[in-house]
């Protein structure tokens, strides 16, 4: 099992939309939970939302100490949506410290990258997590964007995944109607948004097993 926190002390980072949508994509080949430690509780609501359709497993549970026990449950992934608040810091660096990896989504703008590159000196590179920061809410009409972005993170040496997750509407709707990435209607839109969170998760994949990824971004 591999514990996957989804972390970013900035509020509305996509750590939500991140969490759920890579449990989705994960889901398509393995066994996968996803907990809800934010007291805002925004995964459960989307959950709840979803009800019989989610298809991953999903469970609430705001006491981060409890994520050791999760070792013993079969799953192949578990994914941990954290609160985006500074005040949550013991709970960030309780889950942060049970978890094998952390994903930081952050929106691709240079205001945006205090708070990250805060969550990554003082809580994760202490704990020895290894971690991806994952670029968020690209322009899909000037993929480009990202270019400044990345360079400002590799610059200051920190690691993010090379494929990056574009804007969608459909992303922003989801919770509310209730699907998750995998099951929205088939457009022409939809089959990119699908893309980017299934290279997202194979590229996790290949960290994982060390060998590099195969998949291009067009
Ligand atoms: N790739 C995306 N495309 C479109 N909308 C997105 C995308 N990622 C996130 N959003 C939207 O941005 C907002 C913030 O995202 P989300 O709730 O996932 O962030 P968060 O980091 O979990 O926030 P919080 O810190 O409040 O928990 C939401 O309205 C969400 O639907
Ligand atoms: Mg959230």
């Amino acid at each position: 099992m591999r514990i996957v926190a989804v972390a970013n002390q900035k509020g509305g980072a996509g750590k939500t939309t991140t969490a759920m949508s890579m449990a989705a994509v994960a889901a398509e080949s393995s066994r996968v939970l996803v907990v809800d430690v934010d007291p805002q509780a925004s995964s459960s609501w989307w959950a709840d939302r979803a009800g019989d359709r989610l298809p991953f497993d999903f469970t609430a549970d705001t006491d981060a100490a409890n994520l050791s026990r999760l070792r013993e449950l079969p799953y192949d992934v578990v994914f941990v949506d954290t609160p985006g608040s500074l005040e949550a810091r013991s709970v960030l660096r309780t889950v942060i410290e049970s978890a094998d990896f952390v994903v930081l989504p952050t929106e691709p703008m240079a205001l945006a990258f205090a708070p990250l590159v805060q969550t990554i000196r003082q809580l994760i590179e202490p704990a020895q997590t290894d971690y991806r920061v994952l670029l968020n809410k690209v322009d899909p009409r000037v993929p480009t964007s990202v270019v400044d972005a990345e360079a400002l993170l590799d610059g200051a040496g920190i690691k993010r995944f090379a494929n990056v997750v574009r804007t969608y509407k459909m992303h922003a709707d989801a919770p509310l109607r209730g699907d998750v990435v995998t099951q929205y209607e088939l457009t022409r839109a939809s089959i990119k948004a699908v893309e980017d969170y299934r290279r997202v998760a194979l590229e996790l994949f290949s960290i994982w097993t060390n060998t590099p990824a195969t998949v291009e971004v067009p």
